[in-house]
C-alpha cells in the first residue's frame, strides 16, 4: 500500500476528493497517511483530522530563515516515509533538495491545461481570470510531476472543461474543480500506485 502525503494551503476539496476515492474503492493501492499545510487555518487540516489522518502545519513564518523552514519541511516529510507526495493547492515552492530526493514521486494539480495559464503568478482564481481574459472556449486541469521549474514537470493527466459565455472566475473555478480536478487527482494517484505495485510484483 503506497504511503501518500498531501501538501495543502486552502480548503482541501482536492484532498477530500482523494479521501472519498479511497472510501469508494476507486483508489485501492494507496492511502493518505499524512497532511501538511503552511497555513494553520487551512480547512484541509480539519478535513484530515476528521478523517483521522496525521496532520500538521509547518509555516515559513515560524522560522528565522528559509533554510530553517526547508530543513523542517524535509525532516517532516522524511519522518513520514512517504512513497508519493501530492501537492493539492500547496502554495509554497518546494526546496530543490526535496525535489531531487523525491524526483518522479511528487505530483501537482494545476487548474488549467498546461502550458496555458501557468507559471509565476498563475494560481487559484487568477488562473481562471487569465482564461476568461484570453477568451478561451475550453480550459481544464492538469496533473503533472513536479521538477525544479514552475508547472513545468512531465504531464500525467489532463481533462478539458467547457468555458460558458456567462462564466465568472468563480463559476469557472468551481466547474474546473468538479469536472476535472476532483476526477484527475485521484486517478493519477491510483495509476501511480498501481504501476508501483506492478513493478513490485515483477521484482
Ligand atoms: C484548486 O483550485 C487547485 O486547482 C489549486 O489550488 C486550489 C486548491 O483547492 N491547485 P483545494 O484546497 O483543494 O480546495
Amino acid at each position: 500500500m503506497l504511503r501518500v502525503g498531501v501538501l495543502v494551503s486552502g480548503g482541501g476539496t482536492n484532498l477530500q476528493a482523494i479521501l472519498d476515492a479511497e472510501k469508494s474503492g476507486m483508489i485501492r493501492n494507496a492511502k493518505v497517511v499524512y497532511v501538511l499545510s503552511n497555513n494553520a487555518s487551512a480547512y484541509a487540516l480539519t478535513r484530515a483530522a476528521s478523517a483521522g489522518i496525521a496532520n500538521e502545519c509547518i509555516s515559513p513564518s515560524s522560522f528565522e530563515t528559509r533554510e530553517d523552514f526547508h530543513r523542517a519541511l524535509l525532516a517532516a516529510i522524511e519522518r513520514e516515509q512517504l512513497d508519493l507526495i501530492v501537492l493539492a493547492g500547496y502554495l509554497v515552492k518546494l526546496p530543490d533538495e526535496m525535489i531531487q530526493r523525491y524526483r518522479g514521486r511528487i505530483m501537482n494539480i494545476h487548474p488549467s491545461l498546461i502550458p496555458s495559464f501557468c507559471g509565476k503568478g498563475a494560481y487559484g482564481l487568477k488562473v481562471h481570470e487569465q482564461a476568461l481574459r484570453r477568451g478561451v472556449k475550453v480550459t481544464g486541469a492538469t496533473v503533472h510531476l513536479v521538477d525544479e521549474g514552475l508547472d513545468e514537470g512531465p504531464i500525467l493527466l489532463q481533462k478539458a472543461v467547457e468555458v460558458k459565455p456567462d462564466d465568472t472566475p468563480e463559476t469557472l473555478q468551481r466547474r474546473v474543480m468538479e469536472e476535472a480536478e476532483w476526477v484527475l487527482l485521484p486517478r493519477a494517484i491510483e495509476d501511480f500506485a498501481r504501476a508501483a505495485a506492478e513493478r513490485e510484483d515483477k521484482a
